[in-house]
């Protein structure tokens, strides 16, 4: 893929690919494109070329909601939860495609539709117990710790029934404890079936969690190997050392 923003190229040429049960992470210096390429992969900026596919399908110039849908979920680098929400509400809205506010608008209209608020509640829960944070379900998420909240976001987008998520730097302000459970919760939905592209600096982290390590540099993928490896390669130690 390629994107461009007027004069300049994002992401120039990129291919990779992801299996379920992968974990991916896209490294890279500030600007190197990594969040524009999440941003191509989910439908939110053209691509000037290229294409992505899903499951063998085509998804190149769906709509993100239309993305979303088909099971490809999203964090995004500096957005927050809902904090004033408790963290069980905060999940319910990824049920909810387009406006988080709908779902609940809904069920105060209809009092019928108690049934499928009670099996959407069930679900959040269940995403919750998934990420170890089920005792915290009717706080509100402001009261939680940063990497608590993380867990929040990464419940919240998978709650549907993601098969691909995408996660934009969810280890930063997270302290060591947090970033362990992180990536215990991230290792358990891989070893579910699900894929994981991750965005990531935090190098206990990537080196934890990833199958794979991609390193891109003003738009171009200049590496791509297991996270063992990487301190290994020259290309990688230029950019990120100034020296080879
Ligand atoms: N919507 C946009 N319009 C114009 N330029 C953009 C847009 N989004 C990103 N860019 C530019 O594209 C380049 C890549 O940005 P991107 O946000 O993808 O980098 P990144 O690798 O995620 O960096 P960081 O580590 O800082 O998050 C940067 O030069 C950025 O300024
Ligand atoms: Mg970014």
């Amino acid at each position: 893929m390629t994107v461009r923003f007027s004069g300049l190229t994002a992401v120039n040429g990129l291919s990779f690919s992801v299996q379920r049960g992968e974990v991916l992470t896209l490294m890279g210096p500030n600007g190197a494109g990594k969040t524009t390429a999440f941003n191509a992969i989910g439908g939110f900026v053209p691509m000037a070329q290229g294409h992505v596919a899903f499951k063998d399908q085509p998804i190149t110039g769906l709509r993100p909601a239309q993305i979303a849908a088909l099971g490809i979920r999203r964090t995004f680098q500096n957005n927050g939860i809902l904090r004033e929400m408790s963290v069980l509400e905060n999940v319910l809205t990824g049920l909810e495609l387009d406006t988080p506010s709908t779902f609940w608008g809904c069920v105060t209209r209809w009092p019928a539709s108690d049934r499928a608020e009670r099996a959407a509640t069930g679900r959040a829960r269940a995403m919750l117990d998934k990420m170890g944070i089920a005792d915290l379900a009717d706080r509100p998420a402001g009261d939680l710790s940063f990497g608590q909240q993380r867990l929040v976001e990464i419940a919240r987008a998978m709650v549907a029934g993601a098969e691909l998520i995408m996660l934009d730097e969810p280890a930063v302000g997270l302290s060591p404890g947090d970033r362990l459970h992180l990536g215990e919760s991230l290792r358990d939905l891989a070893a579910e079936g699900i894929a994981i592209l991750l965005v990531e600096h935090v190098q206990d982290l990537v080196m934890a969690v990833s199958d794979q390590v991609l390193v891109l540099n003003y738009g171009e993928k200049i590496a791509q190997c297991p996270p063992g490896e990487i301190r290994n390669n020259k290309h990688v130690l230029e950019v990120y050392l100034g020296h080879a």
